[in-house]
């Protein structure tokens, strides 16, 4: 091992949440690389372990907890160990997380990830836990890392909503929604590209409102898919509202842009999308895909959903089970509606109960997981190009790729290197993977 990989302290750092933080984990994984801190694999071997939290359902936080409180017991082995919080519910409780009894030494905001080796290192001094967190955060890091292990990645370009879905936490944790200049957003791509990264996947809560006063969202894509040795580009998360012809036709001409649209409708029901504040009706998110599946060829569109949001009735739900019908999604993230305090559905009372919602739950699962199984078998025998990203851990002989359309695919491994892109028919599908083991040729840079 080179002497560098075994000096400095050592630190582990989980995600919970969204790609967002995934992306903000490496942020502050590369500020810790930079100040002497060294990275492990596990908790055992860390003298820091930091959390990063996700606060958007009550759930996502009982776990974080839980999962909090299991790695502070590591401290009654471990006196030197630091536990640190960061993410959205850092943000969103603050010094309600510092409490004696979690055992966490730091809180930190968005705006504090640059100073956490400080913060660090200041922590318990006082004999009680740091907490750092700003009110609204202003935070839009660029992330140019010392190194990247794989070959996809992704590139944060705004931060912040100001949409305020009625039931939705984060415009109140993330702030306002502000756009990271073009020119930073390419200068990241190519530092990535140079480190390996084949594909990049640009993300934010509402990418399609993105604008740095000189471009929008289609005018960033088209220089993106200008970067020399990136092969591919993504993007994640659309809202309908804002989902525009200029973008569509970028997605159909661009050859570097996958075709593939994240899409939620969380409802069918007017009524409820009213209330949610989403800012279209099922007839308009329609008329969008409709649009969007003629102008794109072979263009996947996913979704998210949700169940029992307040005053939801049986018919509402309905509306929303008709609606999975006929959009024929290629698959859903689906969701039991959990109120976050401060949001304006909170107000609403949370009538629909527990086991009301579940029902509704499973039953829009079984139905989507049908739909999604019927597409998959009907890409047999269609080619497909994937871009080869790792050994498949599960099989040895095989590779773990994804399709254009964001398939997992696996193919054998043999004369494939990692990184490649390949062309091949797909000749089976799992619930969860394509095969290709046909012949398949290579697509160039
Ligand atoms: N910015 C993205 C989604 C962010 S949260 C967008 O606008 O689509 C991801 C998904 O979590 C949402 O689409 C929604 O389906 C779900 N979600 C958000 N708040 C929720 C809540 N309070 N209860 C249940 N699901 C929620
Ligand atoms: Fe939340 Fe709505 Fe913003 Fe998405 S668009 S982050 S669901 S408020
Ligand atoms: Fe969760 Fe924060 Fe993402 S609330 S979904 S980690 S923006």
């Amino acid at each position: 091992m080179p002497e560098q990989e075994s000096t400095g302290t050592p630190f582990y750092i989980e995600t919970h949440g969204c790609q967002m933080n995934i992306y903000d984990s490496e942020f502050i994984a590369d500020v810790l690389a930079r100040n002497g801190y060294r990275r492990v694999a596990s908790p055992k071997e860390a003298s820091v372990i930091l959390v990063n939290t996700c606060s958007v359902r009550d759930r996502a936080e009982k776990k974080a907890l839980a999962r909090i409180r299991e790695l502070a017991a590591l401290k009654r082995d471990r006196r030197d160990l630091a536990i640190a919080v960061v993410g959205c519910m850092a943000q969103r409780l603050g010094p309600r997380l510092a409490g004696g009894a979690t055992g966490v030494d730091l809180v930190a905001g968005f705006d504090a990830y640059p100073s956490i080796p400080a913060l660090l290192e200041d922590c318990g001094r006082a004999g009680r836990p740091t907490v750092a967190t700003s009110k609204a955060p202003s935070f839009l890091y660029s992330l140019l890392p010392l190194e990247h292990p794989s070959i996809t990645a992704f590139v944060t370009i705004m931060q912040g909503c100001d949409n305020f879905c009625s039931y939705c936490i984060v415009p109140h944790v993330r702030g306002r929604e502000r756009s990271k200049p073009c020119e930073a957003i390419i200068e990241e791509i190519e530092h990535l590209v140079g480190l390996g990264v084949k594909e990049v996947t640009l993300i934010g809560q509402n990418v399609n409102s993105y604008h740095d006063g000189n471009r929008d969202f289609a005018g960033l894509l088209a220089r993106a898919g200008d970067v020399a040795g990136l092969g591919r580009l993504r993007f994640t998360t659309s809202h309908p509202k804002d989902l525009t012809l200029g973008l569509v036709e970028a997605v159909r001409d661009l050859r570097k842009v996958c075709e593939h649209l994240h899409l939620p409708l969380q409802s069918g029901s007017d009524r409820i999308l009213a209330l949610m504040n989403r800012g279209y009706a099922f007839r308009d998110f329609r008329k969008m895909v409709d649009f969007a599946r003629h102008t794109i060829p072979n263009l996947a569109v996913t979704t998210d959903l949700m169940v029992g949001f307040p005053t939801e009735t049986e018919s509402d739900f309905q509306a929303t089970l008709k609606a999975v019908e006929d959009m024929r999604f290629d698959a859903a993230f689906m969701f039991r509606y959990s109120t976050r305090e401060g949001t304006e559905a909170a107000r609403l009372a949370d009538d629909v109960p527990g086991q009301e919602k579940t029902r509704r739950l499973e039953s829009v699962l079984s139905l989507q997981n049908s739909i999604t199984d019927q597409r998959k078998r009907s890409l047999v025998g269609r080619e497909a190009e994937i871009l080869i990203e790792r050994p498949n851990p599960r099989e040895p002989g095989f590779m773990l790729g994804r399709t254009r359309e964001n398939y997992l695919a696996k193919i054998p491994s043999e004369g494939v290197e990692m990184g490649e892109t390949v062309v091949a028919p797909i000749s089976a599908v799992t619930r969860w993977i394509v095969v290709c083991d046909g012949s398949l040729r290579k697509v160039e840079d």
